[in-house]
């Protein structure tokens, strides 16, 4: 790993940093905006393709969201639970994880995708690469929220090397270019009790969908 001058911006691959803290500050305006997101599509444990229910609980919010189900992975502009638009983007979200992605060099990202994950203890996300996005020449921003986790962060094969990167409350990791494709994961939440967010974790993860 390699540090910045500040020793919070913290190099883990090519064109993939880790953020130390960089959403501290920003906790009370950013867990007031989740609420609202929370409220307007409520979390679910979506169904992989091949029928097993996920055991990390998700929601969106952006003009996209993710979804899973038997007909498999993929962004739809409607939540289907509601079957209404997702609640739009809120301009807290927006601006950090735009101003994450310009601090390492990322200049311009626009997400239209904010995908939501709620983690109780146990929960775990297995390894995976993102690949259902139109353009893979935008990074992906990911903010870390209440219990800490592992964060497994490999190669662009699945049994390449990993890296295991402690994640905590403020955290933001954002990846792209030569490591846009990489895979990861995050393993089982240990029992803890976080001061703001209690036995959960929360993950927002940021992305450019479309061209
Ligand atoms: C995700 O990319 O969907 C989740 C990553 C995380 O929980 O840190």
């Amino acid at each position: 790993m390699l540090f910045s001058e500040e020793e919070n911006t913290i190099q883990i691959a090519p064109d993939a940093y880790l953020l130390k803290g960089f959403l501290l500050g920003h906790s009370q305006g950013l867990l007031k905006d989740l609420n609202l997101v929370l409220k307007a599509n409520p979390l679910r444990h979506m169904k992989t393709p091949s029928g097993y229910h996920m055991s990390v609980a998700m929601t969106n919010c952006g003009d996209w969201g993710w979804v899973t189900d038997e007909q498999g992975y993929r962004y739809s502009q409607r939540d289907p639970v509601t079957n209404l638009p997702w609640l739009s983007m809120p301009a807290i979200f927006r601006q950090l994880a735009t101003s994450a992605a310009n601090s390492v060099g990322f200049d311009g990202f626009k997400p239209d995708a904010c995908l939501v994950n709620r983690y109780a203890i146990g929960a775990k996300l297995s390894l995976h690469q993102d690949k259902d996005e139109a353009d893979y020449s935008h990074p992906i921003v990911s903010f870390s929220l209440g219990l800490p986790a592992l964060f497994d962060f490999g190669g662009i094969t699945r049994d390449a090397a990993k890296q295991a990167i402690h994640l905590e409350h403020g955290d933001v990791v954002v990846w792209g270019g030569q490591s846009r494709l990489n895979y990861y994961g995050i393993r089982r939440i240990k029992a803890g009790t976080h001061p703001l967010l209690g036995p959960y974790r929360f993950n927002l993860t940021f992305r450019r969908t479309q061209n």
